[in-house]
């Protein structure tokens, strides 16, 4: 028997090959960016700037052309799943760096706040002892029966006894340095714990969809920003 199937998470990845000086220049402006903070705060959790007040890493000269490149993919994102971008905007809402010290994490959550999120690593050779990226889809329905592959006791072949291949419950995604990582942002994720060695540095990125400027928008489709009424 041959199972065929499509995966019902649309996970972008593209592989860039940035100049080593280039990422040593962004990983010291991270650093100096994070300043003394070395969590979030708890001990046990990753520092992530965007609860820290750097959430606009786009405007950062040493980061704008990075992120520039990483806009075009996020168009090409949208065009492989099949959207007609004539009739839509994309804005880059937030980005923001994510470091992980050893042993450190990020708990499982989403982003409501937007449409399309994206993640990029600036280190990781992808054997995936730096943190890897953990992402549930809505619904297992390869599990058959609601619940199994996380229940107690399930019935599995694989030698440890936990769910694999089709029955897997998530997707872990390794960290590569210039690997781009893109996920709807609804989809709960978190950060694996990251190894003892080095730090984990990451770029994560919120884009939202709206109609563009001066067009009609399509049913549930909020208009473009432009076109809104500030109240307050
Ligand atoms: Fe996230």
């Amino acid at each position: 028997m041959q199972i065929e199937g499509l995966f019902p998470l649309a996970l972008g990845q593209v592989q860039l090959r940035p100049d080593p000086l280039v990422v040593a220049r962004q990983l010291q402006a991270i650093l100096e960016l994070r300043g003394l903070a070395e969590a979030n705060p708890d001990p046990a959790c990753a520092w992530t700037g965007d609860i820290n007040g750097v959430w606009q890493l786009h405007r950062h000269p040493t980061f704008v052309g990075l992120i520039d490149e990483l806009c075009v993919h996020a168009c090409a994102y949208l065009d492989a799943l099949g959207f007609d971008r004539t009739r839509l905007a994309l804005h880059l809402q937030r980005c923001w760096p994510v470091v992980s010290g050893p042993g450190q994490v990020v708990g499982r959550h989403h982003h409501p706040n937007a449409h399309l999120s994206g993640v990029y690593y600036l280190n990781g050779d992808g054997r995936g002892h730096s943190g890897c990226l953990r992402l549930w889809p809505f619904r297992q329905v390869n599990e058959l029966v609601p619940g199994l592959a996380v229940g107690h006791d399930g019935p599995f072949c694989s030698p440890d006894g936990t769910p694999a291949g089709w029955l897997q419950p998530w997707v872990d995604v390794a960290p590569r340095a210039g690997l781009f990582v893109l996920f709807p942002s609804s989809t709960d994720h978190a950060v694996l714990s990251n190894g003892e060695d080095d730090g984990r540095f990451s770029i994560s990125l919120d884009f939202v969809l709206t109609a563009p400027a001066g067009a009609a928008a399509a049913e549930y489709l909020a208009p473009h920003p432009q076109e809104w009424l500030p109240l307050a």
